[in-house]
């Protein structure tokens, strides 16, 4: 009885000091584990965007009446302020709409070769591939496709005037707005690159030094572009002053780009692409963009196995993504361009018929290779490509308004401020978006993604983008609005979110935080991010044949999802932006 006693107290002891642990680890794993993360909720609209500034001007608009188009035009223009880095006016960008009335279209604004581009522009007397030419400085700049897209696109189906949609941007840019600190070490970090171009140093220092978090950043000269534009539509930028100012900064540093080309450019409307995956329509954009293609194509491989619950993560289920990635990204590479410059095989690659024998031919190799089951991408078509860089600098924003109309856009200067080349006087970076051609067939862009003959260097032709903007449809009405930057990855991240909705039925915030992998052919390895692999999932995937990226795995971020889903069964908004990410859903 004695001895009892104490022991009793030690259990009792023991017992709290159990619960207590389970309690704090409980509360830890709440506050660091984003996946616990809620999406935002909304009743009537909703805009996800990669700045709380833009979300915000987009909302506002929904609650003026205006429609998702209305709000999908006011974000772009926002962003071109507000996340400078990738948001523009300079540059270009895919639009994906559904209409409450049923119709689905698409608006490709991406930039253009100017006319006196040509095959070899890249190239020096001994045809080696200059990549400096094609990444940096002003011959790197395509045609800026944006404002006459954004125009295009509230012409034809906002119902708001231009002076109302732009007025926010140019509120913003004149007044300021309070820099976050991951946008404030960015101008930092370009700092190097900026000095090169005293309009760039201007405008991105204060005067020489860089700006802190919480410093205001305002823009007056870019307020003075985009009045210019709200008071002459695409003639504000495409002529006069502004084309004027462009020309003269593309004469002073060796560019291509001619008052000619701005007279010709146009936006392209076009049809989507559409496909089916388990019975959800897939609503997605067409070349000059390939993510619409890539997308299907991998949604119908995919489609052949039946994922269960528990399946997620495993080594089998990550196999099957990462073949369906390779074929697909061969088939890029081999087929896709600008369509209205090369016959892109498009009814054939996005057939169901194609994806059967593309998964039968994955299968076949299984057997034949006994223990192994990763396919050599060199068996599947040759080519070199030794590195490739990572960047986020795209942006993608969604939106969805009270009347059931979806917006989901993509728009992008290429690379992180794209050439870092502000037009002087005009307050706005130019594109660096030729590096997305093929300068040589086998030499990979930045993003170590090879082309052919489809992509091509030609005067006026639009250069092949992985941008994938998408509307998921669910008994023919918006079910998911969603895309990403990310070069490559982003066709990979759109891919996955999907998967982790419609398979593995994820909430929104969820599918978009998961960890995600990448494979795009070549270079044979598969690129993941540090968490998505638990237990003995490599090891495995190893002893399948896999090799992997595995520098820098610990800081790699795969894309940078805005998404947005509709519960049409309870008629709530759900929407989400990437843990990756600074962006905000904003809702009312
Ligand atoms: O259009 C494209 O595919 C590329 N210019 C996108 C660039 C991008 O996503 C930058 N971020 N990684």
């Amino acid at each position: 009885m004695k001895n009892k006693f104490p022991s009793l107290i030690k259990i009792i002891f023991n017992l709290f000091f159990l619960i207590f642990t389970i309690f704090i680890l409980g509360l830890s794993f709440n506050s660091c584990n984003p996946f616990e993360e809620k999406p935002v909720k909304a009743k009537n609209g909703m805009v996800v965007s990669a700045s709380s500034f833009a979300s915000k001007v987009g909302v506002d608009i929904l609650k003026q009446g205006g429609n998702a188009v209305d709000a999908a035009v006011a974000t772009g223009f926002a962003l071109a302020v507000t996340y400078p880095q990738a948001g523009n006016i300079g540059g270009g960008g895919f639009m994906v709409i559904h209409l409450a009335k049923g119709k689905n279209t698409t608006i490709d604004f991406r930039e253009k070769a100017p006319l006196f581009a040509f095959r070899e522009m890249y190239l020096d007397s001994t045809g080696k591939f200059i990549p400096e030419l094609s990444q940096t400085g002003v011959t790197s700049a395509g045609v800026p496709g944006s404002v006459a897209g954004l125009i295009y696109a509230l012409n034809k189906y906002g119902t708001m005037k231009l002076k109302d949609v732009i007025q926010p941007a140019i509120d913003i840019a004149k007044n300021g707005w309070e820099l976050d600190e991951r946008t404030a070490k960015s101008f930092e970090y370009y700092l190097p690159e900026f000095k090169k171009y005293p309009s760039s140093l201007k405008t991105f220092t204060k005067e020489g030094e860089p700006f802190k978090e919480g410093d205001i950043f305002k823009q007056p000269v870019l307020a003075q572009t985009l009045e210019l534009i709200k008071k002459k539509g695409t003639d504000g930028f495409y002529k006069g002053r502004i084309a004027e100012l462009l020309l003269k900064q593309i004469r002073a540093l060796g560019g291509f780009i001619t008052q000619k080309d701005l007279d010709k450019y146009k936006p392209v409307e076009r049809e989507p692409i559409i496909g089916n995956y388990r019975g959800y329509k897939i609503i997605s954009m067409p070349p000059s963009s390939s993510g619409g293609i890539a997308l299907v194509e991998l949604l119908n491989i995919l489609e052949n196995y039946s994922f269960k619950q528990n399946d997620w993560g495993r080594s089998s289920y990550i196999h099957k993504l990462v073949e369906a990635m390779k074929y697909t990204f061969a088939d890029r590479t081999k087929y896709l361009g600008d369509d209205d410059f090369y016959p892109v095989p498009t009814k054939v690659l996005i057939s169901k018929k194609y994806a059967k024998t593309i998964f039968n031919l994955s299968r076949r190799a299984k057997a034949d290779k006994i223990g192994k089951k990763a396919i050599p991408s060199e068996d599947i078509k040759t080519g070199k490509i030794i590195s490739f860089k990572e960047s986020t600098e795209t942006t993608h924003y969604s939106v969805y308004d009270k009347y059931g109309n979806a917006v989901s856009v993509s728009t992008t200067l290429n690379s992180s401020f794209g050439s870092r080349i502000m037009v002087e006087g005009a307050g706005f970076l130019l594109n660096n978006e030729m590096d997305d051609f093929s300068a040589k067939p086998g030499e990979p862009n930045i993003y170590g993604l090879l082309g052919s003959e489809a992509n091509s260097i030609q005067p006026e032709k639009r250069m092949l983008s992985s941008m994938t903007p998408t509307i998921v449809l669910k008994d023919d009405k918006p079910f998911l609005i969603l895309g990403s930057p990310g070069g490559a990855q982003i066709i990979t991240s759109v891919l996955q979110v999907i998967l982790n909705v419609i398979d593995f039925n994820m909430n929104i915030k969820k599918a978009v935080d998961a960890p995600r992998i990448h494979h795009q052919w070549l270079p044979d390895i598969i690129v993941y991010e540090k968490d998505i692999f638990n237990g003995n999932v490599k090891n495995e995937l190893k002893k399948m044949g896999y090799t992997f990226k595995d520098d820098n795995a610990k800081n790699r971020k795969i894309g940078m999802v805005a998404a947005i889903m509709i519960d049409n069964k309870n008629k709530i908004i759900l929407g989400a932006f990437d843990k990756r990410g600074p962006g905000t859903a904003d809702s009312y």
